[in-house]
Formats: C-alpha cells, structure tokens, sequence
C-alpha cells in the first residue's frame, strides 16, 4: 500500500460546490428531491464525473447509480458512496460529500496508477433522504433485497407523485438488478449530522453502530364545526389531540432518555381554515434509537397515548407504518480497518453511534460494512447552514482512501 498518496482537497472542494449548485436555493441550500428535475440534473453530473474517470457506470432498476473500477482480478468489490438526493431544504454536504469523496479515492488512485486486487464500486443510492418517498434509505433497501422494485415502484409520493412514474420520467431507470453486484465490503463517509465530533474537537470518528428508525403517519379524524359555537366540551378536535400527541412525543424521548429521540416534522389539518375545528390531523412521527428494544417501548407507548386520546378527546386515530429500520452494529473488522487508517494518518480514531439513518446501515445485511464520521461545524445538518471545513472533509477523505485500499488489496 503507498500511504503517500493523498487526495485532493481542492478538487474535492470544487465538485462540492459544482453540485450544490444544482438545485441551488435563493438565500443558500439546496434541494435535489428523489427525481425531481434537480436529482436528474445532479445524477447527470455525477454520472459524468463516473465516465470522465473511466468507470463502467451500471443503473439498476430502482434508479441506484453504481460504477465500477476494475481490479486486477474478478473478485467482489470494494463499495464506497453514499446518496445525492437532499431534504427539502439541505445543506451541501449530507450525502454528496460521500459519493465525491468516493469519485476522488478513484480518481487519486488513477492519476497514480494504483492497480487494486479488487475493483471499486462508486454508489450513489435512490432516495436515501425519504422526504419525497417513503422509506428513506429505499435505493440501498432494495440493493440488499428488502424492497422489491415492483414494491419500490408503487411508492406513493406525499406530493401525490409515483415512485415508478417519476424514475421513468427523468429517465434514470435502469436494467441491472439492486443487489446484483455483491461487494466484499461497503465504506460510506458521510459528515456526523450531530455535535458530538464538533465538542469533542475532532475532525474525524469512526461510526460502529446506526440508530434503528421507526417511520409513522397518525391520522386523527374529529369533527369539523364552528369555532366560535361549539361549546369546549362538545368539539371533537383532531387539531387538540394532535397537539397532545406531539407533546407526548417529547415525554417518551425524556423519560426513555439515553439515544432516544421523537419528532413530529410534519402535519397536516383539514380543513385547516382560522374559523373552523379540525375534522383531520394527519401528522407523522419520527423515532429513533440505537437500542432496538427500547424503540419497540417508545411506539408502543405512542400507541398507548393514542388508545387513551381516543377515549378523552373523542377522535380516532389510526397509525400507519412508513418505515422500521433496525440499529446496526457494524462489523468490527471494518470498523478496526478504518480506525487503523485513522491510526496511519496521525488523527485520533473516536469510535461513535450515528443518530442519522444511512444507506449504510442496509448494506450492512449484504457485507461487512462501517462509516467514517466527518466533524459538523456546531452539529448542524438538515438545514442550509451545514458546514464542515475543507480541513476536515480533506482528512476523512483520506481515511477513506487509505481504508479502500487496504481492502481491496484484501484476499
Ligand atoms: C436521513 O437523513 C435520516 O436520518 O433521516
Ligand atoms: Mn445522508
Ligand atoms: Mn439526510
């Protein structure tokens, strides 16, 4: 292995920029929808950069990007990448950074005609983010076989838009079956999303265990009346309960404490007019916890609030799953891989959980897989003002660098 090869940070740097431009928001951020216009445009650009480096680029039929660099021999590859789908409102590094940095091991190794043992796959997954389509992470659940893609094409969008329809229509659905290349090991660098990397002041970590996520849409269903008529203790408010549910939701994150968390991120009232009670509520829930069996308690005492708004407030409230992903703990020889590298690079190999969901944590049923974290400027993510510095992004790319060759050198 030549530990003198680095990657380069300006180059690095300037396809960050070059695809945040794409589905450039006025007054900063970005939003690149699973296959809205801007996901095509920065598909294509990203495709471009995959030919332009002279990899074989395969689509498969739920719209995942992969493109392989060969290896000396026909063995199974090296994976690395992550998503180029955002949020409705994103910054410019939740998983672009993962797939360019992935480009740019490639592109150093090129440049320096490093042959490898093994090939390297660059990845870009479908809708990892899951705010057009749910379940987030669909790309990488159906490369590992728990989304059929004629599930994944059914997909309801909450636009109202088809998940099949849209693929087609920007024209990004392929022929390869997900799944049919079976990487020897999967390696997604990612920033952290969270402050612990930005408290502990360290520009890098190594991720050794995800968050299981528990998806669910509530829909409360009252009576529509006056509001200025109906006497307090004749309404059957779905707005009221609504409101009483989202509190809870911060009850259940206190009161199970640890890793777990409880958001409403959306809701909707019907029929949402000043002067009239809501006859509907339809909100969704967001539950994470990197211990599994304390998720199942958190939705089960969501559940239980529900049963008893039912009874006192005179609504009721059907709960709909969008997604159930398990915590993973990634594989121990991956993740010492990467701390090594870490290790060879002089910068200190923090082990840490990921309160983020990611592709990785699919990949993790198919091959042993594991993450590298890159320091958030003050935690910050979902959100325009993400920030990592160009200090930083350049020293985990390195990691990345250094740990996909030490594996795809691996018998
Ligand atoms: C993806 O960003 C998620 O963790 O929801
Ligand atoms: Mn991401
Ligand atoms: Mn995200």
């Amino acid at each position: 292995m030549d530990k003198k090869v680095q990657i380069n940070r300006k180059r690095l740097i300037q396809r960050l920029d070059e695809l945040a431009q794409i589905g450039a928001l006025d007054g900063g951020g970005v939003s690149r929808l699973t296959f809205s216009d801007a996901d095509k445009a920065g598909r294509d650009l990203t495709v471009s950069w995959m030919k332009a480096l002279e990899l074989t680029v395969h689509i498969d039929q739920v719209g995942n990007l992969i493109a392989v660099r060969p290896g000396e021999e026909d063995l199974p590859p090296v994976m690395l990448g992550s998503h180029v789908d955002t949020v409705t409102v994103a910054g410019r590094f939740d998983g672009s950074y993962g797939v360019l940095c992935a480009l740019e091991v490639v592109q150093v190794l090129n440049e320096n005609n490093i042959a490898t043992r093994r090939p390297i796959a660059v990845v870009a997954f479908t809708n990892e983010e899951g705010v057009r389509y749910t379940p987030g992470m669909l790309g990488s659940m159906a490369y590992v076989g728990e989304l059929s893609v004629s599930d994944a094409r059914a997909i309801q969008g909450f636009d109202g838009s088809n998940f099949g329809e849209e693929m087609d229509r920007i024209g990004y659905a392929g022929s390869m079956e997900p799944g049919a290349i079976k990487p020897h090991a999967f390696v997604e660098i990612h920033i952290e999303q969270g402050p612990v990397l930005d408290q502990a002041d360290l520009p890098v970590g190594v991720v050794h265990t995800i968050t299981g996520i528990t998806w669910l849409e509530v829909t409360i269903t009252g009576t529509a009346n006056h509001a200025g008529t109906t006497p307090i203790n004749l309404r059957k408010d779905a707005g009221l309960a609504a409101a009483k549910l989202i509190e809870f939701l911060r009850d259940i994150a206190t009161s199970i404490g640890g890793q777990q968390r409880a958001t409403c991120g959306m809701i909707a009232f019907e029929p949402n007019a000043i002067n009239v009670i809501p006859s509907k509520a339809v909100l969704t829930v967001d539950l994470r916890n990197s211990d599994g069996q304390a998720l199942i308690a958190a939705e089960q005492r969501l559940q239980a609030r529900a049963k008893e708004l039912e009874t006192s407030d005179g609504v009721t409230i059907t709960i709909r799953d969008l997604e159930h992903v398990l915590p993973m703990k990634f594989d121990p020889l991956i993740v010492d891989a990467i701390g090594q590298s870490t290790k060879e690079l002089n910068l200190p190999a923090h082990r840490m959980v990921s309160g983020a969901g990611h592709d990785a944590q699919l990949l993790a049923k198919m091959c042993p897989t594991a993450m590298i974290f890159v320091r958030s400027r003050d935690g910050i993510s979902h959100n325009p003002a993400e920030l990592s510095s160009p200090e930083d992004l350049e020293k985990g790319a390195n990691v990345l660098l250094q740990t996909a060759l030490n594996l795809a050198n691996q018998d």
